[in-house]
């Protein structure tokens, strides 16, 4: 088969003692903003959810604000849109399912917010699709080809898919001085998409750890209570 397995992406969140690069939390959401947003929804994703990849309250009011979200006019009752809060969540970029097929060639855009967790292969797969477009292979049947308006990529599930290659080298400019090769952009935006997909992962695994301790210690203590309680019957 044509279809390549996905390269492995190993992130700072991975493993048993996981923890948040948040430098590049905030690179990867710059990227999400600048490239991905323009056709990705991030649907669960609230601005004050941000904080917790270390922006102060002060900055998250002013990037809520530079975005603008639907509302409705109070005197008209017509729609609108109104700057963004701390409590409004990322706004989509379409109106509807019908606006987002007729600006994509009748492809829709996925919500970004769990994707890491709905596609097989989770993170890996984000990362290498994102980083895998190329030409066709030249021995590739007739039938496998790339139509009109799609892209070949070996790590979709079809080879060809609606989405073009969406980075190329220096597209943002990360506010950090990290220099933006296509590889960067893509490990960046595809951590921060574990962490939309599992805001709790790292307290959920750090819980994990302190219930195994306190259960150890339990065990411990109840096998001493056992041989108090029994030490005078033998
Ligand atoms: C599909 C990620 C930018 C349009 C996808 C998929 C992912 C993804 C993971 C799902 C593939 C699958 O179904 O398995 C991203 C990321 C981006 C980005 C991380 C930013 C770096 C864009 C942009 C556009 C776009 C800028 C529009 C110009 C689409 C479309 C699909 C898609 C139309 C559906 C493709 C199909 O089903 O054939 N994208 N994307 N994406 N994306 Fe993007």
């Amino acid at each position: 088969s044509f279809v390549k397995h996905p390269r492995h992406l190993k992130l700072a969140s991975d493993g048993l003692m996981p923890h948040w690069d948040l430098a590049q939390l905030q690179r990867g959401m710059q990227v999400y903003k600048e490239v991905c947003s323009a056709c990705h929804s991030l649907n669960l994703v609230a601005f004050r959810n941000i904080q917790d990849l270390g922006y102060t309250e002060g900055q998250v009011k002013s990037f809520a604000k530079g975005f603008q979200v639907p509302s409705i006019n109070p005197d008209t009752g017509e729609p609108a849109t109104r700057d963004g809060l701390p409590s409004d969540h990322f706004p989509a970029p379409y109106a509807n399912e019908v606006a987002a097929r007729a600006a994509n060639n009748n492809a829709l855009p996925p919500d970004l917010s769990l994707i890491t967790k709905a596609r097989e292969g989770g993170k890996d797969y984000v990362y290498s699709l994102l980083t895998g477009y190329q030409n066709p292979p030249a021995n590739l049947p007739k039938e496998l080809r790339p139509g009109t308006g799609l892209h070949y990529n070996p790590y979709f599930p079809n080879l060809n898919l609606a989405m073009a290659k969406p980075l190329s080298d220096g597209q943002v400019t990360y506010a950090d001085g990290t220099r933006a090769t296509v590889d960067q952009m893509a490990k960046d935006v595809t951590a921060f998409l574990v962490w939309t997909a599992e805001p709790k992962l790292v307290k959920r695994v750090q819980v994990g750890w302190a219930v195994i301790g306190f259960l150890l210690i339990f065990t411990v203590l109840t096998y001493l209570s056992y041989r108090n309680i029994w030490a005078d019957k033998k």
